[in-house]
């Protein structure tokens, strides 16, 4: 079946604003959208810019904007869009370097302002061994491949630009919560910063979005419950 895309374009070093430019490809209705980019770039413009690497959900690589949703487009399929048009634009919230390209660089500055790694008094001569139950606590927010999808979704991030946003908070959670991590008090001062947990608003759009299912949402709200049992015990 032929298939019509519209695919935001823009190359800040030559175009003097934003533009859609629509391409046809022969896909099947089980292909995935990056499938159809790779034909579209391979076949007929070159110069289209975007990024992937393991095209299997796994890298975090291809986030941009699906039909007004934010998705990878290695998972997403042709089926899921049955529409006259399917349209493909960069995330939002960041500075378009090029095409559906994003700059990165301010989602990965909160992720390090984290602190993303095991803190500890002194450095352990062997494994910190870990038990199923606590384990279980940070099994779901270790899924992320740092996408970008939920921030770039967050309607918070739109008109406040110091929020945190919820990728960095999903990092905050699965230290906060790792038994072995020796900051947990630290970690919660951190996240109890009038720019840290509290601007979330509970709108669920990055829980919708991820495409590694984790709750999200649900994971602020425990983080915001931990900072208030932490107040009412002191
Ligand atoms: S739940 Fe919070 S972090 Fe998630 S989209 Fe809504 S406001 Fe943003
Ligand atoms: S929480 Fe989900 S949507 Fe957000 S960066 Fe991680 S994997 Fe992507
Ligand atoms: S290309 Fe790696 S997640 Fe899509």
């Amino acid at each position: 079946m032929e298939v019509q895309f519209k695919i935001f374009r823009y190359d800040p070093a030559v175009d003097p604003g934003p533009y859609y430019r629509r391409y046809k490809v022969e896909a099947r209705p089980e292909d995935r959208i990056l499938d159809c980019l790779n034909r579209i770039k391979w076949e007929q413009d070159g110069t289209l810019s975007y990024r992937m690497s393991c095209a299997h959900g796994v890298c975090g690589s291809d986030g941009m904007k699906i039909n007004g949703t934010c998705g990878l487009a290695c998972q997403k399929l042709v089926k899921d869009y049955m529409c006259p048009e399917i349209v493909l634009e960069p995330l939002p919230v960041f500075k378009v370097l090029k095409d559906l390209l994003v700059d990165m660089d301010s989602f990965l500055q909160r992720i390090n302002a984290v602190k993303p790694y095991l803190i500890g008094d002194k450095v352990p001569e062997k494994e910190i061994p870990q038990n199923p139950e606590e384990r279980k606590k940070i099994d779901e927010v270790v899924r992320c491949i740092l996408c970008a999808c939920c921030t770039a979704s967050c309607p918070v991030m739109g008109y406040n630009k110091s929020y945190v946003g919820p990728a960095a908070i999903v990092w905050m959670y699965r230290y906060i919560f790792d038994s072995r991590d020796s900051a947990h008090e630290e970690r919660l001062a951190q996240a109890d910063d009038p720019n840290g947990v509290w601007p979330c608003v509970n709108h669920f759009e990055c829980t919708r979005v991820c495409p590694k299912e984790i709750p999200v949402t649900k994971s602020i709200n425990t983080i915001k419950r931990e900072i208030e049992r932490l107040r009412t015990k002191e």
